[in-house]
């Protein structure tokens, strides 16, 4: 139990509540990931699993509940230590990749490293084994900005896994990738979830890339239901 490395508890959400009647995302949320784990959370638009991400994340401060991630509970961290522990903890993959498009495919994957002080030589190997592993290593060094939006979406998934993240956070990771190109980018995420002992949250509006999780939640009226398996 005290191995999870994501924990939440009784999450609740309103946004805007200090403005009357504010709006309920999350009502109740109850969600536990340990070492090895991959859950898909599936949901309607608007149903909040952006705002789980983002509250899992440390980004959002929720109205209710607890977030505890590798044993650190977040509602007691400061936003510093929120910072640094998402810096070193949390590899993010969201819907809007934050790339920096004048920088070259392996600078941008290398970023994270470089910013928290990484060995560089290190840093750069790593880089280029995921970037090899996404099928982009030929093109490591063009900027960023030529690229189409599922290359850079794959160049997104390797920034976040590049520092070894005990959590991994995906929205829609395979959004705008073709079923096969995202096939392969789940293959990845997987993988290294699975083989650095990590664990990984993903959200999908694929029921076939959320049936090769581990588990499988819907998010529906602010709380988690167990989605049949596929
Ligand atoms: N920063 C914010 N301030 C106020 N309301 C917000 C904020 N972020 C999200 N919301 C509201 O919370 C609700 C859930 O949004 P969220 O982005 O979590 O949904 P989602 O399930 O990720 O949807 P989608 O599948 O379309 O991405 C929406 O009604 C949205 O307007
Ligand atoms: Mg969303």
């Amino acid at each position: 139990m005290g191995d999870d490395i994501l924990s939440l508890e009784a999450i609740g959400m309103t946004w805007d509540a200090d403005r009357g009647a504010g709006r309920t995302v999350l009502d109740g949320v109850d969600l536990r990931l340990g070492r090895g784990e991959a859950v898909a959370l599936v949901g309607r638009s608007g149903s909040g699993k952006s705002t789980l991400l983002h509250v899992a994340a440390g980004i959002a401060v929720p109205t209710a509940g607890r977030v505890v991630l590798v044993g650190h509970d977040l509602g007691t961290a400061g936003e510093e230590a929120r910072t640094r522990l998402r810096r070193d903890h949390v590899g993010l993959v969201f819907q809007f990749f934050h790339l920096l498009p004048h920088l070259s495919l392996r600078e941008n994957v290398a970023l994270p490293g470089w910013i928290a002080g990484d060995d560089h030589a290190r840093t750069h190997e790593r880089a280029d084994r995921l970037l090899g592993r996404v099928g982009l290593l030929d093109r490591a060094g063009d900027a960023v900005g030529r690229l189409s939006g599922g290359e850079q979406q794959r160049v997104a998934l390797c920034r976040a896994l590049l520092r070894g993240p005990a959590l991994v956070l995906a929205d829609e990771p395979t959004g705008s990738l073709d079923d096969r190109t995202g096939r392969e980018v789940m293959d990845l995420l997987l993988d290294l979830t699975r083989q650095e002992g990590g664990a990984l949250l993903y959200v999908t509006h694929s029921r076939e890339l959320a049936a090769r999780a581990d588990r499988s939640w819907l998010l529906v009226d602010g709380r988690l239901r167990a989605e049949a398996a596929a």
